[in-house]
């Protein structure tokens, strides 16, 4: 891969002052990219994670906005093609869990999870391509006129008891972006999807906090490790460049094997 990948192009990570969206926003900066880094809570976060790009060299401005309030997202592209003239990458990443046992499951849970995770990336992916179409491409910086990645998750595939909420968010989000791949391809907008395994975040703290829970998720991951936020901001990096230029409506799974049935390595 080139050295930088993404230099010149302007990038919206959403999600970004924490776990994997951190992870992304770091790999693009440091792949070229001017990084727009969306919050929503813990400001002094993102401020750390700008003045960190800086320090390194690069350009990072942060953006407030809750990704499932249509008005804030629309303020959120509004300051950053303000601030980087356009954007050409979005990673739409920002999600959350709000678990429960299905008969316990609240309007309220179901709704939150779904108005973030999966509203919330049609919504920013919406304005991407409004802006990418405005736009056209720049052939200067890349051969494709915009890039959205969109964060799912192994659970677009796997079911999951005790989530229903988020898990069908992920079913959802993979069927949204393989529409949005057929619709915008003729645009030249390429769109993509990562599907992270378990990653070493604060969403999924109890999964490796003690021994005995990192015992048992290693039953589920044939590489036997944990993933670590990198694993997924560079194959981000990866997806929104031009090395990756014929892969379109695709799902990059990384998560060491959690999809491979690990169960039937020795049962079936
Ligand atoms: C969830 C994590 C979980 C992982 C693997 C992710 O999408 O957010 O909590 O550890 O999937 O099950």
């Amino acid at each position: 891969m080139r050295e930088k990948p993404l230099a010149g192009q302007a990038a919206l990570v959403t999600g970004a002052n924490s776990g994997i969206g951190e992870a992304v926003a770091r790999c693009f900066a440091d792949a070229g990219a001017k990084v727009a880094i969306n919050w929503v809570a813990h400001e002094e976060a993102t401020n750390a994670i700008v003045e960190d790009i800086k320090k390194r060299g690069g350009e990072a401005i942060g953006v407030r906005a809750d990704v499932s309030n249509e008005a804030e997202v629309q303020a959120m592209y509004a300051a950053a093609i303000r601030a980087f003239g356009t954007v050409d990458i979005l990673c739409a990443n920002a999600g959350l869990q709000d678990d429960a046992p299905f008969t316990e499951m609240t309007l309220q849970k179901w709704n939150h999870v779904i108005t973030v995770n999966l509203t919330g990336q049609f919504l920013c992916a919406r304005e991407a391509a409004r802006e990418f179409i405005r736009r056209g491409p720049r052939p200067e910086v890349s051969k494709a006129a915009g890039k959205i990645i969109c964060m799912s998750s192994v659970h677009q595939e796997i079911p999951w008891a005790g989530h229903a909420n988020y898990a069908t968010s992920k079913g959802g989000v993979r069927m949204l972006m393989q529409t949005m791949a057929q619709e915008l391809a003729p645009h030249k907008i390429r769109v993509n999807a990562i599907a992270p395994g378990a990653i070493q975040t604060p969403i999924n703290r109890s999964a490796w906090d003690t021994p005995q829970a990192l015992r048992s998720l290693m039953t589920l991951i044939p590489d036997q490790r944990i993933g670590q936020p990198d694993d997924i901001g560079r194959a981000a990096v990866w997806l929104a460049s031009d090395d990756s230029d014929y892969v379109q409506g695709t799902t990059l799974f990384v998560d060491g094997g959690m999809t491979l049935f690990p169960g039937f390595a020795t049962g079936g």
